[in-house]
């Protein structure tokens, strides 16, 4: 049996015929046909994975970059090839985007592993690609760089600047409740997302971007430059030259994710007011990586970080402002003493020395808070435990109304998230700002983990100026919605989980200060009822059902466990 893993350039990963001679003649007479000759055939090979899509908007500059990253390898030797994988928009995709993102990191690793490349530059922007490029990276562990589309500009409508998609739910939640008209929203609609590129909010594109450079998988100010700006270019091109360089010093994934650089990215987390998904995601990560990143760990730097990026939701500006004002490397700058400097990173350097030419934020600039005087406190992402929820759940409480922080309330539970959208406003006669709206078997096992955690307040209060009550459920949020929105209960409700229990009435007592979420039924009628549960029935066939049988609960990153 022939190895696969061999040689570098096209002599890496010979097919096989059982003769590598007669493997290496065919390749060669292949390649001859597309233009290469010897000289070609002797340089570094770099995979470019291109995931442009007309279904993704958001990558429909990837072509450019593209062309860019081809550009910075032929400059420095090397030879690119670009090859296509799936692409993941979170609007056009059904039922939700992060069922597929184990299987789009699947795809990934094993095309970098199958095709011959010595380091692999991996173009992403909405909101799973990223998460996906860096499952794939890790476990492919060949020298690997991280491109993103860049986020949005912003749009503006009767003189107000507005981007997607924070505005998109707060014009939204305007209209249900009956404060905008049907030609409002419609002229909301089309000034939401003006430009390609990604949500430009600190959504979880933006987040996972920014902890992308904070990882040190991205060059020193690749995250934050906008959709169609020659600094978003240069950075592709950038990443071209250097990933001819990695290539040659075999600089691999696996020497950049470690536990420094976790913790890296678990303080620019907190910093920027980053989504909720990035927990799941950086667990994820960080597991494929050996390393055990917990709950608690996010707990810890939250408890010490402050939110200093002043961006949606948490925030007011949009990424743009946060590019002009330094992005990442500044905000990192103000972050030097919480961080472990001694990370390597892409760049071939540590972050030490990446930040040795950072500035300080100046006066002139309102978007990057220092440490000194920060934009919030400490504590923006809270992890619960307790009764409903024994292995966690999340809460973003610096999007959450103060008032909702300690709340105890009757259960209003919904089985589904479409039972959710067909039934809250129909049931909204029996409920009150007090209820807390319980939404369940929308976890990994149960429906791939939608972004419906953000149930919309009932037609009736909305109406009558209810802006946010308590949610509970196994799904997630998306990065750009706020609320009092507990997520990601684990167990989940599909796996019996304490959340498939509860019935409409039981109380459920949320108090964040003490990290709590309970469900207040006595043990004896927890046990009746979990007696007589049975398990909703997985999907029947195809990828959703190989998904639900190996998919990990939310704690644990949501990855498939033969591939964790
Ligand atoms: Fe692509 Fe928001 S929809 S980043």
């Amino acid at each position: 049996m022939v190895s696969h893993n061999e040689g570098q350039g096209m002599d890496r990963h010979l097919t096989s015929y059982g003769d590598r001679g007669f493997s290496r003649f065919l390749r060669k007479a292949f390649l001859a046909s597309a233009g290469y000759d010897a000289v070609d055939l002797d340089r570094p090979i770099i995979g470019i994975v291109d995931t442009s899509s007309d279904y993704n908007p958001c990558h429909r500059e990837m072509p450019a970059l593209v062309q860019a990253v081809k550009r910075g390898v032929l400059e420095s030797g090397g030879l690119p090839f670009a090859f296509p994988t799936a692409s993941l928009h979170e609007i056009l995709i059904a039922p939700t985007a992060m069922l597929f993102r184990n299987l789009v990191a699947m795809e990934t690793e094993e095309m970098i592993r199958a095709y011959p490349m010595d380091a692999v530059v991996l173009l992403g922007g909405c909101d799973k690609t990223v998460p996906a490029q860096l499952l794939a990276a890790v476990s492919a562990n060949v020298p690997a760089i991280c491109v993103v589309t860049g986020p949005m500009l912003t749009g503006s409508w009767r003189g107000e600047r507005l981007g997607a998609c924070t505005d998109c739910r707060r014009y939204w939640a305007h209209y249900r409740a009956g404060a905008v008209s049907e030609e409002e929203i419609e002229a909301v609609s089309q000034a939401l997302c003006p430009t390609g590129g990604t949500c430009m909010v600190m959504g979880t594109a933006s987040t996972m971007a920014c902890l992308t450079e904070a990882l040190g998988m991205m060059l020193p100010g690749g995250a934050t430059p906008p959709f169609g700006t020659g600094n978003r270019l240069r950075a592709a091109v950038a990443s071209g030259r250097r990933a001819v360089e990695m290539a040659r010093e075999g600089l691999c994934p696996r020497d950049i994710l470690t536990r420094s650089a976790f913790h890296n990215a678990l303080v620019t987390l907190m910093a920027l007011g980053g989504s909720t998904n990035a927990i799941i995601h950086l667990i994820a990560v960080a597991r494929r990586a050996g390393i055990p990143l917990a709950l608690d760990d996010f707990q810890a730097i939250s408890d010490r970080v402050p939110l200093l990026v002043n961006c949606k939701p948490a925030g007011a500006g949009y990424m743009e402002d946060f590019d002009r004002a330094g992005g990442m490397p500044m905000l990192m700058k103000v972050l030097e003493p919480l961080l472990e400097l001694s990370a390597r990173t892409v760049s071939g350097k540590t972050l030490r020395e990446n930040l040795a030419g950072a500035t300080a934020p100046g006066a002139w600039q309102d978007t990057i808070r220092t440490l000194e005087a920060p934009l919030g406190g400490t504590g923006a992402l809270v992890m619960l435990k307790g009764t409903l929820a024994p292995d966690g759940a999340v809460i973003k409480a610096a999007a959450a109304s103060p008032h909702l922080l300690r709340h105890r309330g009757p259960a209003v539970v919904f089985d589904s998230a479409e039972d959710a959208a067909t039934q809250i406003d129909a049931r909204a006669e029996h409920i009150t700002p007090d209820h807390v709206l319980v939404l369940r078997n929308a976890g990994p096992v149960g429906a791939g983990m939608p972004e419906s955690g953000s149930l919309p307040i009932p037609k009736k209060l909305a109406a009558a100026g209810v802006k946010d009550m308590v949610r509970v459920s196994d799904a997630r949020m998306s990065g750009t919605a706020f609320g009092a929105c507990v997520l990601h209960v684990s167990p989940e409700a599909a796996v019996g989980g304490p959340l498939a229990l509860v019935r409409d009435g039981d109380l459920i007592e949320l108090n964040v200060p003490e990290r709590k979420i309970d469900l207040l039924v006595d043990a004896g009628e927890l046990a009746r009822r979990r007696a007589a549960f049975t398990p909703p029935p997985l999907p029947e066939r195809g990828w959703a059902r190989l998904y639900a049988e190996y998919v990990q609960q939310a704690h644990l990153g949501a990855d498939l466990d033969f591939l964790s």
